[in-house]
C-alpha cells in the first residue's frame, strides 16, 4: 500500500501546481454576507465603496472571543499577526484580500465603522466559508486508481504469458 500513498502525495503536489486554488471576489457592503473561498486561494471582500477617511476595526469571532484581524485610522492600516504576511486592505476600493486561505480563516468576522468620537455607526458582518478544492482530491486519487489498474492488468499478462510459455514447451 506504501507506494500508492507515495504516489497520491506526489499526485496531490502535481495537481495543486497545475490546478491552483482561484480567486474568490466577495460583495460584503450589505449589513451581513456570506462568503465562499476555496482552501489555500484568494479572496478578495469588499467592505465598502471607499474607505477613504474611515476608522474601521475588523474582528474575527472566536470561541473563546474575538481577535484583531486590522484596523484602519487616520488612512493608516494595521493588519494583526495571524493575518500579517496575507493581507491586504485597499482604501480607496474598501477591499480586504487575503491570499493563502486556511481552513481556520473560516469564520465571522466583523467591521466596526467609527465616527470620529470613537462612537460605532455601523457593524458589518461577513461569514467566511472555506471549502476544499474538489480537483485536489479527485485528481490524485482518480489517477492513483488507473496506475494501479495498469499494474494489475500488467501482472495478469505477464502471469497468463510466463504460464503459456511454460505449458507451450
Ligand atoms: C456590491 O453591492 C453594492 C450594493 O448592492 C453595490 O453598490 C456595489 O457596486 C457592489 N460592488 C461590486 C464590486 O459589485
Ligand atoms: C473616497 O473618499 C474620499 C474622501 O471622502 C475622496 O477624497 C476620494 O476621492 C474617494 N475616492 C474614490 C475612489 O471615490
Ligand atoms: C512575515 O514576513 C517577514 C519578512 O518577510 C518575516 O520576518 C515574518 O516572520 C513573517 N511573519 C509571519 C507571521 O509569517
Amino acid at each position: 500500500m506504501e507506494p500508492v500513498l507515495i504516489l497520491l502525495v506526489m499526485l496531490a503536489g502535481v495537481s495543486h501546481a497545475f490546478f491552483p486554488a482561484g480567486e474568490t471576489k466577495c460583495n460584503a457592503t450589505q449589513i451581513t454576507s456570506q462568503c465562499s473561498v476555496t482552501l489555500g486561494g484568494s479572496v478578495y471582500i469588499q467592505l465598502m465603496t471607499n474607505a477613504s477617511g474611515q476608522h474601521l476595526r475588523c474582528k474575527k469571532k472566536l470561541t473563546t472571543g474575538s481577535i484583531n484581524v486590522f484596523s484602519l485610522k487616520k488612512e493608516k492600516v494595521t493588519i494583526q499577526h495571524p493575518y500579517k504576511n496575507r493581507t491586504e486592505f485597499f482604501i480607496n476600493s474598501g477591499t480586504l484580500k487575503i491570499t493563502k486561505v486556511e481552513r481556520n480563516d473560516s469564520g465571522q468576522y466583523s467591521v466596526d465603522v467609527f465616527d470620529p468620537n470613537g462612537v460605532i455607526l455601523r457593524t458589518i458582518n461577513v461569514e467566511l466559508d472555506v471549502q476544499e478544492n474538489i480537483l485536489h482530491i479527485l485528481i490524485p486519487v482518480c489517477s492513483a486508481v488507473g496506475v494501479l489498474l495498469i499494474v494489475v492488468v500488467t501482472v495478469c499478462a505477464c502471469r497468463k504469458v510466463r504460464r503459456r510459455k511454460k505449458t507451450g514447451k
